[in-house]
């Protein structure tokens, strides 16, 4: 991992324990590191009606949005069940289906070329694995497919 890496990876992980999962008791803590270097956290909120609960990546990608920034290098995903402590947490956290989507949606809008960083990593930290939002989502549908001219909402 680079140092950006992991310094993205030590953020998700303190952002674990802002995670409202009173129903799954699953915490996500996620960290966009913004074009800029502007490191922008997330966790997963529930809802008692269960179906409005948002993950941990797309609450990080609409709060970045909400500070003006959508073009993102990378990202940093961790998550474990909250009566595991942090250092016995070794399994890793992939992003869902629809993360996946949103997080491809700010990825095309920087260009065919686009690639950011996935770093899956265990709250233990003991296990890692770097990735790229396309290689997660390969053949997908996006923004470049509608053929919308997206430059005034490159921020
Ligand atoms: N969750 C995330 O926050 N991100 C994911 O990519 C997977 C699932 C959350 C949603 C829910 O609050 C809990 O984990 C259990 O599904």
């Amino acid at each position: 991992m680079t140092d950006d890496q992991k310094q993205a990876l030590d953020a998700a992980i303190e952002a674990l324990e802002l995670s409202y999962n009173p129903y799954s008791g699953f915490a996500v803590g996620a960290c966009l590191v913004m074009d800029g270097g502007t490191q922008v956290t997330g966790t997963n909120v529930e809802n008692a009606a269960y179906g409005p609960t948002i993950c941990a990546e797309r609450s990080a990608v609409v709060r970045a949005n909400a500070m003006g920034m959508r073009l993102f290098r990378g990202i940093a995903i961790t998550g474990r069940m909250t009566a595991t402590a942090d250092e016995d947490a070794d399994a890793l956290t992939a992003p869902c289906g629809v993360c996946r989507q949103v997080l491809f949606e700010m990825t095309d809008l920087g260009g065919p070329g686009h690639d950011p960083w996935v770093v899956l990593g265990s709250p233990s930290k003991r296990n890692v694995e770097v990735t790229t939002i396309r290689a997660l989502l390969p053949r997908a549908f996006g923004p470049s497919d509608l053929g919308v001219d997206l430059s005034r909402f490159r921020s």
